[in-house]
């Protein structure tokens, strides 16, 4: 039996997966090329690709949509709760992505099916935890507002997609065409990514045989730091850091002097580098044209941002040779549509909730517990009593 070693587990091949292959060359759900997705699919159309495990055709689609809008809406124990959080995420003890993480933990304790691993009951609450994990991320920033639920009843407006739907619950506005085709397409771009850290995670506890929501409470613990998908929200606030030490105009030498005093001080630039793509993240780029786009609609004060951020890119590129990961795009584009900072990894959750779903299902559908030795480097042998 090979025992192969590396930190971090950098390189090694931990299993198989038919759902996506992450590599330089291309990133591809179950056989669909990301860009042909970005491009040509709604996120609700990858959900059912991941989740049911094929593409939908016409009638599929519509009932899977009606599925997940039948679902939208909270039991009152988890509104309870986010109102019980309220103080908590005001002192900061708690902040968005803890709340989630307690709140789609109180879903599995009310979820029938909570206890059954079969393909059928995971399937089931695959899909409440797709519809519902927007509507939890939309009434907790209602709540921190200080503003009424919106559509607690039905965890929306029945007429809108799942992306539009999810800004409707955070804002009470419906968002135009072009604000929704970007987020959309950012849940799409986050949907899935083979066995990262967070993924992986919930492969390890569901295989123990252990039930998705535990899987899913652990998934969104890992996802959580700002070395994976904590760093959206990290590189909003290190552009933000930056914007104040050197202030609006984007002068080149301020925005160089900025990067070399990191560099000397060997800080993580957050939304930057890769485990596994070493020249670019497939993601980024589609993103970051979204997002810019987006800018342009916005104003001057959101083009100057983009502009900030592609300055620092190059530095990164010039200087490092590290590329942006999708994280950094995000936090631009998020920020330019007014979403709150700390619901940006909620959101990457409401997309990656699909992913980790089809990964626990496909665990539990030919599962070995998942249990890697480690090399002892502690104190030679000695007696207790010597
Ligand atoms: C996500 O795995 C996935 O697929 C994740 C994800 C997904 O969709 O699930 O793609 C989502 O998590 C993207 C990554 C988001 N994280 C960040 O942006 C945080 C900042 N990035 C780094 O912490 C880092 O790049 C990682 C964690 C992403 C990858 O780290 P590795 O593979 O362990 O690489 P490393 O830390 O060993 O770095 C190798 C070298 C080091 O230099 P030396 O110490 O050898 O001289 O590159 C340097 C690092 O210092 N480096 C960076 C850097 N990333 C790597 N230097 C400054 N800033 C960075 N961001």
């Amino acid at each position: 039996m090979t025992t192969a070693t590396s930190k971090g587990l950098e390189g090694i091949i931990a299993g198989d997966t038919q759902i996506c292959s992450v590599a330089q060359g291309d990133l591809i759900y179950r056989g669909y090329e990301i860009h042909d997705l970005a491009a040509n699919a709604t996120f609700d159309e990858v959900a059912h690709l991941l989740l049911v495990g094929h593409k939908p055709d016409a009638k599929e689609l519509q009932f899977f949509r009606d599925e997940l809008i039948a679902n939208r809406a909270l039991p009152t124990q988890v509104i309870d709760y986010l109102r019980a959080a309220k103080p908590m995420l005001k002192e900061g003890t708690c902040v968005p992505m803890d709340a989630l993480r307690t709140a789609v933990s109180i879903l599995g304790n009310l979820d029938k099916d909570s206890q059954d691993n079969s393909p059928e009951a995971n399937l089931r609450k695959a899909k409440r935890l797709t519809a519902k994990i927007p509507t939890i991320i939309g009434h907790m920033q209602n709540i921190i507002d200080g503003k009424e639920l919106i559509a607690p009843n039905t965890g929306g407006n029945a007429k809108l997609s799942h992306a539009a739907n999810m800004l409707y619950l955070m804002t009470g506005e419906k968002p135009s065409p072009e604000a929704t085709k970007t987020v959309d397409v950012s849940l799409t771009l986050y949907a899935e990514h083979d066995y990262n850290a967070s993924t992986f995670t919930c492969r390890v506890i569901c295989a123990t045989l252990s039930d998705m929501h535990g899987a899913v409470t652990g998934g969104i613990a890992a996802l959580k730091g700002p070395l994976h998908g904590g760093a959206n929200e990290a590189a909003m606030d290190m552009l933000a850091e930056i914007r104040k030490d050197i202030g609006p105009d984007n002068d080149p030498a301020k925005i160089e002097a900025w990067m070399h005093q990191a560099f000397k001080d060997k800080r993580k630039l957050m939304g930057f580098g890769h485990r596994v793509y070493k020249n670019g993240d497939h993601r980024a780029p589609i993103l970051h044209a979204l997002g810019r786009k987006t800018a342009e609609q916005k104003g001057a004060e959101f083009v100057k941002l983009f502009e900030l951020g592609e300055k620092v890119q190059q530095i990164m590129l010039d200087e490092k040779n590290i590329h942006p990961n999708v994280d950094f795009p995000c936090g631009m584009t998020y920020y330019t549509m007014g979403i709150p900072v700390p619901q940006y990894t909620p959101i990457f959750v409401a997309a990656r909730v699909t992913g980790w779903c089809a990964h626990i299902m496909e665990q539990h559908a030919n599962n070995r517990l998942i249990r890697p030795i480690a090399t002892y480097t502690g104190p030679a042998l000695k007696k207790w009593n010597d």
